[in-house]
This record gives C-alpha cells, sequence and structure tokens, in this order.
C-alpha cells in the first residue's frame, strides 16, 4: 500500500524516506524512536509578505504545516491569500494556487488589480485532489493554496464536495501531504452566518493552525484572528483594511480607530482590550432613552449580551442608577467584537454617561471587571495597557486598586509612564464613576 514520494533533495538528504498510507503517522517510518533520535523539526518560518499575518501565524509560516483559513463568503480570505501567494512567489519560492471556485482568468483579474505580477505564481483551477497532489509534486513549490475546501473533491468519495465527509477526507490527506512533502497548505473555508455543517469548525481540530478572517460587510476593517495553532501563541489578531488595491495592513490599530472619535458626545468612552499579546483601544458607545410603552430593550453590537445585561443590573443595585425603564444600545466602534472582562468599567461608564447625559474627559482610559458586589477586579497585563494608553496620548487612566497598593504602583511606574501621566487607582464602579463623571 505505501509508496514512497520524492521530497526535494535537500530534504531527502537528511531524512529517511518519506512514507505515506492511510496512517496517522504521516513522516518517518513506523518504528517508535526513542526522543533523543528524533531530530527536532527545524522551525525555520517564512514570512509570508505581512507583519501583521507573521504575528497572527506566530512568527510565519512553518514548513509542512497545514493552515486553514475561515471566514464569511465575500470578506476577503481569497484576496488575502493571492496576496500572500504574490509575496511568498517573489521572495521565496515558487507557489501553487488552486482555484475550485473561480477560473483561472478571473483570479488572473484579481491578480492584475492587486498589482501581483510575479512569475512564479502558478494557478490551476482544479477540484479533483488527485490532481491537485500531482502539481504538488511536480511543481514542489513553497506554498500552496487551496481555494476553498468546499469544492474538493476525492474521487473515491461518492458524497458530493463541501459535504462534511468529503471536506474532512480532504483535509486529512492534504494534511498528509504537507507533511509528507514538507510543503505549508493554506486551505480556504467557508463559513455562512447560519454555520454550513461542513464548515470550517468541522476541520479545526485536524489543521495545525485555524485562523478566522472577520469583519463586517460594510466596515472596511478586516481582523485575522489566530483561534488554534500548534506552532505559536492562539488569539494574536492582525488588522488590515480592505481598499480598492486589496487589503492593507493596518499596524497601528488603536491609533486608526480613535481617528474619528467625536470626544464631546456623552456615551462615549476608550477601553483598553488585550487581543492576543497587542493592546488595543477603542471606542466603546452607549445610548440611554426612556422606553416607549414599558417595554425597555436592551442592544448591544461588539458586546455580549449577557455581559451588558449583568452590567446593567449592578449599575441598578450598587450604583442605584434607575436604568431599568429605559432602552440601552451598546456599541463598539469600528466593528469589532470584544469578549475581555477588563473593557467592563469602560462599557459600564459609558452607559452611565449617557444615562446622565456628562461627559467623560477625552483624555481618560477606564480598565477594569466589575463582580457583582459592584466591585473592580484586577485584570491581566495592566502596565502593558496603560503603557499604550500613554503612549497614545491619553493622561488619565482608572485602574482597579483590588488590594495591591504599593504594588500596583511599583508595577506601573516600572512601565515607564510619562511624568504628566495619572493612573487613578479605584476600588469599586461606584468611585470609579464618581471620578470619571464628576
Ligand atoms: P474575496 O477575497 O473574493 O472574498 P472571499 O474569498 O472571502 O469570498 O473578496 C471579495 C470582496 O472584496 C469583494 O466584495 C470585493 C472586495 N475587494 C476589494 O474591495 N478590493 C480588492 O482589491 C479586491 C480584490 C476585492
Ligand atoms: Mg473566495
Amino acid at each position: 500500500m505505501e509508496e514512497v514520494v520524492e521530497v526535494p533533495q535537500s530534504l531527502a538528504q537528511q531524512r529517511r524516506p518519506i512514507l505515506t498510507g492511510n496512517s496517522d503517522i504521516a513522516q518517518g517510518t513506523h518504528i517508535p524512536l526513542i526522543l533523543p533520535e528524533i531530530n527536532p523539526l527545524a522551525h525555520q518560518r517564512i514570512s509570508v509578505g505581512y507583519p501583521e499575518m507573521d504575528r497572527v501565524l506566530g512568527g510565519g509560516l512553518v514548513a509542512g504545516s497545514l493552515t486553514l483559513v475561515g471566514g464569511e463568503p465575500g470578506i476577503g480570505k481569497s484576496t488575502l491569500l493571492l496576496q500572500v501567494s504574490g509575496a511568498i512567489a517573489e521572495n521565496s519560492g515558487p507557489v501553487l494556487y488552486v482555484s475550485g471556485e473561480e477560473s483561472i482568468e478571473q483570479v488572473k483579474m484579481r491578480a492584475e488589480r492587486l498589482d501581483i505580477t510575479s512569475e512564479r505564481l502558478y494557478l490551476l483551477a482544479a477540484i479533483e485532489l488527485d490532481v491537485i497532489a500531482e502539481a504538488l509534486k511536480r511543481l514542489k513549490p513553497s506554498l500552496v493554496v487551496v481555494d476553498s475546501i468546499q469544492t474538493v473533491l476525492a474521487s473515491h468519495l461518492t458524497s458530493a464536495p463541501g459535504s462534511i465527509s468529503q471536506v474532512r477526507e480532504c483535509t486529512l490527506q492534504l494534511m498528509q501531504l504537507a507533511k509528507s512533502t514538507h510543503t505549508p497548505i493554506f486551505i480556504i473555508g467557508h463559513v455562512t452566518k447560519e454555520g454550513t455543517v461542513a464548515g470550517p469548525k468541522a476541520l479545526e481540530h485536524i489543521a495545525d493552525a485555524v485562523l478566522y478572517l472577520e469583519g463586517e460587510r460594510y466596515h472596511t476593517y478586516r481582523l485575522l484572528r489566530g483561534v488554534k495553532n500548534r506552532f505559536g501563541a492562539t488569539h494574536e489578531v492582525g488588522v488590515f483594511e480592505m481598499h480598492g488595491e486589496g487589503l492593507l495592513e493596518v499596524a497601528n490599530p488603536s491609533a486608526v480607530f480613535l481617528a474619528d472619535r467625536a470626544t464631546e458626545a456623552t456615551g462615549s468612552v476608550v477601553v483598553v482590550s488585550m487581543e492576543g499579546t497587542r493592546p488595543l483601544l477603542v471606542e466603546v458607545q452607549a445610548l440611554v432613552t426612556p422606553s416607549n410603552f414599558g417595554n425597555a430593550r436592551c442592544n448591544t453590537n461588539g458586546i455580549e449580551y449577557n455581559r451588558l445585561l449583568m452590567l446593567l443590573a449592578v449599575l441598578t443595585k450598587r450604583v442605584g442608577l434607575a436604568v431599568g425603564n429605559h432602552d440601552v444600545y451598546a456599541n463598539v466602534v469600528g466593528g469589532f467584537t470584544l469578549e475581555e472582562p477588563a473593557i467592563d468599567l469602560g462599557v459600564a461608564a459609558a452607559i452611565a454617561s449617557s444615562y446622565r447625559e456628562k461627559h467623560i474627559p477625552a483624555d481618560m482610559v477606564l480598565i477594569g471587571e466589575v463582580g457583582l458586589s459592584g466591585e473592580l477586579r484586577a485584570v491581566s497585563r495592566l502596565p502593558l495597557r496603560v503603557r499604550e494608553a500613554a503612549k497614545l496620548g491619553f493622561k488619565r487612566c482608572i485602574v482597579p486598586s483590588a488590594g495591591k497598593g504599593a504594588q500596583l504602583r511599583a508595577e506601573l511606574e516600572h512601565a515607564g509612564l510619562p511624568a504628566d501621566f495619572k493612573v487613578i487607582p479605584s476600588s469599586t464602579l461606584a468611585v470609579a464613576l464618581e471620578i470619571a463623571l464628576h
């Protein structure tokens, strides 16, 4: 059953013959080896040409890795990976871009728009897995992109492309191909709002790394979010912006998101959320209005609904804010979704600001988790967050004092803040609001 696959000469010299088959052990022989005998994978990474994406991958692309890029149709997956293909073809070696959705003429048209001209970028319109494997073995590319996994077909299965069994089998086979030939492979997978059965979720456990491209269709920002990575940290986020000439990196997203902030409006606040290892400053807005007919409504965009209800309950009970008969709208600017509890204080302050018609100072950021007793709870990486706020020109920051006292001050001093930056430790939500809205 097992056949020997040809591998690039340099690799063949370093390793034993590489076997493929239906076994899980895709490389090496089937003889168990003791730990010291095993050569570690040289974690040589190649840059995909975009530092924002390299970071999400954990520092670049690893040889023989299978990376799944998921996202809603039309969000920009093909655009991103065609740009990456262009960059790798330019800088590293030949790239095979397999399109099962568009004709090669269509892909060529897109490449022209994106100003990709590399002579080492090979386009192939194919859906059969065998054809893809054949092209890979012949071309020995530095990268393969399969656009999309929902169109690929393993001919020994009778089910339709896109069905769960096809998508799984094809992903497994592409994984083996990646491992046995040491070629990094990207597969694109569509998700729909309804969450299709055979979408990327069903493949996450197979792939080495899983990235999602997110954003709202009508916003130009796109977030590339790492949710799984066998070669690096997860939860890293890369920020891009969709332009006429493709996706451009946004190197300093906080500055961009805060650029058109209306500082005169009530209900606006800036929070600091850790997205992976990077602190991100984002504006949160709230609008509180008396409700009609006693039917209070609550609407959120980018904040978890239940978290908002909890904050409203704490504001009512612990701060004495009578928001009961009011409609409350909360919105994260820029189409972001924030999940960290560290934004609680900011969201609660935005609601209180709108309710009381009082501004939060434009040069202030608020950081802290809110507990059910109305206490402010400590958050992780506080010095990093505060420093980022200072870097962007903010002058004041309310943080949880959370019983740390002197230690907190020392930590923050260590963060190297400018002399005129004021850190205001606060123990409860009520006290923090007193300071922010006085
Ligand atoms: P696409 O990469 O085809 O999305 P996906 O592969 O995730 O389905 O992106 C489609 C959208 O991106 C399309 O609506 C047009 C837009 N777009 C631009 O705005 N600028 C560009 O340079 C390109 C190529 C696409
Ligand atoms: Mg596409």
